[in-house]
């Protein structure tokens, strides 16, 4: 079985993107992270970062066809600035009946007011903020509970 990491737009920039909110590593020591958390728990990771929506929505399309075959368990989710925009995410988790932990490396709720409402929210499982790349390793973690 495999779960899929999703990372939206400017998360490529991770590691020199506004280090004091983000952090110092980049978006290749995340992605290993969570392939490491997964080779610990016996499950694969596939990690893919876009800047695109549409891309998204076709990644979370093809999650939920993995997931009815049974061959997935179900996606971690930072949709990144999308979150507080895309109906069409929340459309693409509904639809595809796809489970969804949404994720967010900063406390989005102590940041700016924009960024305190998610569509992302109503259509996840569960939601994990704040924690940096830890939550990414607990959100595999939960989807294999
Ligand atoms: C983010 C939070 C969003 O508000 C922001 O637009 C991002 C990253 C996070 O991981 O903290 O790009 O999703």
């Amino acid at each position: 079985k495999k779960i899929f990491v999703f990372n939206g737009p400017n998360l490529n920039l991770l590691g020199r993107r506004e280090p004091a909110v983000y952090g110092h590593e980049t978006l290749d020591d995340l992605e290993r992270r969570c392939r490491d958390e997964g080779a610990r728990l016996g499950v694969e990771v596939d990690c893919r970062q876009s800047n695109h929506e549409g891309q998204l929505v076709d990644w979370l399309h093809e999650a939920g066809q993995a997931v009815r075959a049974g061959s997935a368990l179900g996606v971690v989710l930072n949709a990144a600035a999308y979150t507080h925009t895309s109906v069409a995410l929340h459309d693409a988790i509904k639809g595809a009946a796809v489970p969804v932990i949404e994720l967010h490396l900063s406390n989005v709720h102590a940041r700016e007011a924009f960024r305190h409402h998610s569509y992302i929210a109503p259509a996840a499982r569960g939601c994990i903020v704040g924690l940096g790349i830890k939550g990414y390793l607990l959100a595999i973690q939960a989807l294999l509970d």
